[in-house]
């Protein structure tokens, strides 16, 4: 995939990694950005201050399934036919075992909202045989969250459901990635306590670092991007010993909490 010329979608696109992918790809030279995010001055606002023109800023909750049919509609009517979906956006609801609402918000951002994108895009894509699908997950994703559970397990969902896309529709034309990060430097990551598992685990990264590492992946048609190569790592060692790996989170546990 090459964004030269193509229409990019990026939801969560007012913010932090979803802001820094807008940027990027106007200044790559995608002919339109669509900024989906839920507030629509800033979406618009965001959409304005691209480089070039014709980008498009749009208030949707991706979490909303006629929403998301309407948008798609829209963009491909008014825009043009969509080269890149990134489904971004995400939620850090609820610390610990949480709140029912909290988990029933992550599961719709972080599992549902990416079925309702696949369901209005993917099959103009295949009509085509031409486009991409990336789903941001997370490390969480691949390994845990220790401070929040609804992220923890739906970000499991996000990874489980880019893999089931990528066997089921995945080919040689319509491509698609699955991004997990570890700590990025975003207003999400502002939100954790201090005793973060996930800023001690590793490098904070900023959201421009994981820009490039989408534009790499991109260009190789790579299904998983770990802007942190650690977590490669981590992710073998989990597999390969899960009581080890259990035994050693939970001694870091202990470590950032020595308290408890
Ligand atoms: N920051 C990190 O350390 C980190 C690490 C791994 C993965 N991620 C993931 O990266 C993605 C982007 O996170 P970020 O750190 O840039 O967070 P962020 O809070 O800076 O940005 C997320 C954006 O998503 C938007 N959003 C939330 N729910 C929405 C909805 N229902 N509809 C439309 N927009 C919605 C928010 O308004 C916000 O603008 C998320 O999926 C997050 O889980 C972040």
């Amino acid at each position: 995939m090459d964004v030269v010329g193509e229409v990019a979608v990026v939801t969560g696109g007012a913010s932090g990694i979803g802001l820094a992918l807008a940027h990027r790809f106007a200044v790559e030279g995608a002919r339109a950005v669509v900024v989906v995010d839920l507030d629509p001055a800033r979406a618009a606002a965001v959409a304005a201050e691209l480089a070039g023109s014709g980008h498009l800023g749009l208030a949707v909750d991706v979490a909303d399934p006629v929403a998301v049919a309407a948008m798609v509609d829209r963009v491909e009517t008014q825009v043009g036919p969509i080269g890149l979906w990134c489904s971004n956006a995400g939620v850090a609801t609820g610390r610990d075992l949480a709140a029912d609402e909290d988990w029933t918000r992550a599961w719709d951002v972080h599992v549902m909202a990416h079925v309702y994108a696949a369901r209005h895009v993917l099959p103009r894509m295949l009509a085509r045989d031409r486009g991409h699908f990336m789903i941001t997950a997370s490390a969480a994703g691949l390994l845990t969250e220790m401070d929040l559970a609804p992220y923890a397990v739906t970000k499991h969902g996000s990874v489980a459901l880019a893999e089931w896309l990528a066997i089921r529709y995945g080919g040689a034309g319509v491509g698609f990635s699955c991004l997990c990060p570890q700590a990025v430097a975003t207003p999400m990551l502002a939100t954790a306590p201090p005793e973060s598992a996930t800023t001690a685990a590793g490098a904070v990264l900023e959201p421009e670092r994981v820009a490039d590492a989408v534009m790499a992946a991109l260009a190789s048609s790579q299904f998983l991007i770990l802007p942190h190569p650690e977590v490669a790592d981590y992710a073998r060692r989990r597999s390969a010993d899960p009581d080890r790996w259990i035994r050693g989170m939970r001694r870091l546990w202990a470590s950032l909490h020595p308290e408890s």
